[in-house]
C-alpha cells in the first residue's frame, strides 16, 4: 500500500515537472518593450515594473540637471521623474490621484500638462505592462497650440 502511494508520487512529480517545464510560455514570460525616444534605447522589462527604477538601471537618465541627486527618490513628490508616455499609453496604469493632484498643483507640472492630460506622467509612478515609447525630461511647450488659447 505504501508503495502504491509512493508510485503515485513519482508519477505526478514526473508529470508536473514535464507540463511546466515543456511550457514555452513559462519558461520565457512576456517581457514588455519600453522605447527611450531620445536616447534612441529599447530594453525589455519584466511586466509591472516600474518605470523609474528601470530607467535608471539601464542607464537612462531620467532627471534634469541638479533633479539627478535632489530627487524625491521615488516618492512621487518632486516631479522631476516626469515623462510622456508617447505610445503604448494603454499598456501602462492609470494615474493615481496623488500624482494628479501634484501634476495638477505644482507651478512647472500645471503647465507641463497642457496637451499632455493623458501622457505626463511620473515615471516613478507607472507600471509597465506592454509595449510602450517614452520620452524622458519633456520640455514645457511654452508657445504650443494649446497653451495660450
Ligand atoms: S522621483 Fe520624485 S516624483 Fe518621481
Amino acid at each position: 500500500m505504501i508503495q502504491t502511494s509512493r508510485h503515485y508520487l513519482e508519477m505526478d512529480k514526473t508529470l508536473f515537472e514535464s507540463r511546466f517545464t515543456a511550457n514555452p510560455c513559462l519558461e520565457s514570460p512576456i517581457m514588455p518593450s519600453v522605447k527611450f525616444v531620445n536616447e534612441k534605447k529599447t530594453i525589455e522589462v519584466p511586466q509591472g515594473s516600474n518605470l523609474r527604477k528601470e530607467a535608471l538601471k539601464a542607464g537612462v537618465e531620467l532627471y534634469p540637471g541638479i533633479h539627478s541627486i535632489l530627487n524625491c527618490h521615488g516618492l512621487g513628490t518632486c516631479a522631476s521623474c516626469r515623462v510622456i508616455v508617447k505610445e503604448g499609453t494603454e499598456n501602462i496604469n492609470k494615474q493615481g490621484l496623488l500624482e494628479k493632484i501634484r501634476l495638477f498643483l505644482g507651478p512647472i507640472t500645471f503647465f507641463a500638462r497642457f496637451g499632455n492630460e493623458d501622457t505626463l506622467r511620473f515615471a516613478c509612478k507607472t507600471k509597465i505592462n506592454g509595449d510602450c515609447e517614452i520620452i524622458t525630461k519633456p520640455s514645457i511647450n511654452w508657445h504650443g497650440d494649446r497653451f495660450w488659447g
